[in-house]
């Protein structure tokens, strides 16, 4: 990363184009990895959820991530590179804390509190990483790559909205029981 950047600013403007290209390309590498680190986490986190509403949340996001994963590989190869994951030690670190809340909390009433934030963290990290990808990509003009990430890029923000909702309707409020109603 050091190099790259002191590449940059010694280079002519062609090569800051091909400096932001790897960038681009090391960026997907990350969200890569974050994606199916999160497709391993999510039955776990559905399992432990004590409100249904809240395990359906996670079931579904996992079926979407599944498409997300799918559209991340058809960006690779747009750009004709590897599909290749890169350690993202951001999300290794969010899920990690969403696991010590499970191991913490697990029999509490907070413990979908702790899940709905440690979800919510998880998609605000995606959220960053999706809206920087399509605008990158934008800027190297790939369009069809840019408009594949902001598809995933509504779905992260969707997800967000829905999980602000659960919190907002239940959890925080009286708590949830394992129909989803309160009381
Ligand atoms: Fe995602």
């Amino acid at each position: 990363m050091a190099q790259a950047m002191e590449k940059t600013r010694s280079s002519s403007a062609g090569d800051k184009d091909s400096d932001l290209q790897t960038l681009f390309y090391d960026t997907l590498k990350d969200i890569y990895f974050a994606e199916k680190h999160i497709l391993k986490a999510l039955p776990k986190m559905a399992k432990a959820a004590q409100a249904s509403e809240l395990t359906e949340a996670f079931e579904t996001h996992m079926e979407q991530t599944e498409g997300q994963v799918a559209r991340l590989e058809q960006v690779f190869d747009i750009i004709g590179k590897a599909a290749r994951g890169k350690t993202c030690d951001a999300i290794i670190g969010i899920l990690d804390e969403g696991k010590e809340v499970m191991d913490e909390y697990k029999g509490s009433d907070a413990l979908d509190a702790g899940l709905l934030a440690a979800a919510q963290a998880v998609e605000h990290y995606e959220i960053s990483r999706y809206g920087t990808l399509k605008a990158w990509a934008m800027k190297l003009g790939y369009n069809d790559a840019a408009k594949l990430l902001d598809e995933t890029l509504a779905e992260e923000k969707e997800t967000d909205v829905l999980l602000t909702k659960i919190a907002k309707s239940a959890v925080n409020d009286e708590g949830m029981t394992k129909t989803g109603k309160n009381k």
